[in-house]
């Protein structure tokens, strides 16, 4: 094993499998993925975007372990995650002969890891696939845990199947090219495994989030690390989000909302949404008396001097109403009975799940960080 890579094994009994974690996976990619074929021959989901910046590396580095490769290439962005490309995809990947043991291997950042394992989770009742994410995002979060789906037009992934990878390969050098926007939108779900869980990792983040974000190739590692291990620790627990697993949701209900409220544009980034959505779950955990009234400012102070959005006012154009989001909110995939789960905090590094929160005290939270826009 490299010396400059880390392992982590995500614990599901027959559906177990690895997540390596180190620079120039790529290269060696067919290496990595030849024990899972049972011929050497697999099909590439990429985008366009990833596809003229990375696919001539990983097709050299299956290549170079005799595995021939295809590659389908869809639109970048968000909206890929629709319907008419899920049977694009199912439909090249027929086309091109994908049988029932093969392998689809999912080569992008959230949209299409999620849209290509479920295509895989589909296709002929379901076929194997793996995992190279190269955004921060997928790296730390989507691609591991087996979520997969799509968007409708009724809200954010409310279509789609559990659908474990078989590996995961995060390649960090692959972080290289992406934007200094795109990267810090990925580095709000890292915050979030300290801000849920994990004090000591919060309190690393801060002292070392610049040098992380400035490129340090060591910190990198660390970071995706300890965050795939802390999603590994949660997945393995609560597979199917029966409990414990909501609290990788930390910021999400009311990130969700903020993406919804903003199309689901360039306004607003994912990650960016969570990273708002983290202040205000800080924010309404205070008010609510479950964590000291500085705990939020402590929140906010580390995100926004990394760059990153943390308050309504750093949203760029208009917004609704607090009763608006709030009604988004419904429209969230925890919503029971019409009342959505909120993740709320005692303290950094110590998050729980409820649904007993008033929405008067929500309204309250929302109606004050608008009225600071
Ligand atoms: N991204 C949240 C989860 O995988 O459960």
């Amino acid at each position: 094993m490299r010396d400059d890579t880390r392992t982590i094994a995500v614990d599901l009994g027959a559906r177990s499998y690895e997540v390596m974690v180190g620079p120039g996976l790529l290269a060696e990619a067919g290496t990595f993925c030849k024990p899972f074929l049972k011929r050497p021959r697999s099909v590439i989901v990429t985008d366009e975007t990833v596809a003229d910046l990375h696919l001539g590396t990983l097709e050299a580095g299956l290549a170079a372990a005799g595995i021939e490769s295809h590659a389908i290439r869809l639109p970048p962005g968000e909206r890929t995650k629709c319907w008419p490309m899920l049977e694009r995809t199912v439909e090249s990947l027929l086309e091109l002969k994908v049988e029932r043991d093969d392998v689809v291997i999912a080569f992008g950042g959230g949209v299409i890891g999620d849209l290509a394992g479920f295509a895989a989770s589909i296709l002929r009742r379901g076929v194997r696939f793996i995992q190279i994410p190269t955004s921060l995002l997928a790296q730390v979060d989507s691609s591991v845990g087996g979520k997969t789906g799509i968007n409708s037009p009724s809200g954010k992934n409310l279509i789609g199947a559990f659908h474990q990878p078989d590996l995961v390969l995060a390649d960090i050098d692959v972080l290289d090219t992406l934007s200094g926007r795109e990267f810090l939108a990925g580095y709000g779900e890292v915050a979030k495994y300290g801000l849920l869980g994990d004090l000591p990792f919060f309190e690393w983040l801060e002292a070392h989030g610049p040098a992380l974000a400035a490129g340090d190739k060591t910190l990198r590692v660390e970071a995706v690390a300890r965050s795939v291990q802390a999603k590994a620790d949660i997945v393995a627990r609560d597979e199917h989000e029966r409990g414990d697993r909501a609290l990788l949701n930390l910021g999400h209900t009311f990130g969700h909302a903020l993406e919804a409220a903003t199309g689901y544009s360039d306004r607003l980034l994912h990650g960016e949404g969570v990273s708002v959505g983290m202040g205000l779950a800080f924010e309404l955990s205070a008010r609510l008396g479950h964590c000291s009234q500085e705990t939020p400012s402590r929140v906010r102070a580390h995100l926004s001097g990394m760059r990153m959005k943390t308050r309504l006012a750093d949203i760029d154009g208009d917004l609704p109403d607090a009763d608006t989001l709030i009604s988004l909110m419904s429209q969230d995939k925890k919503v029971v009975g019409g009342v959505p789960a909120f993740i709320l905090a005692r303290d950094i590094g110590d998050a729980f799940v409820t649904r007993d929160v008033e929405a008067s005290a929500v309204r309250a939270v929302l109606a004050d960080a608008l009225a600071e826009r």
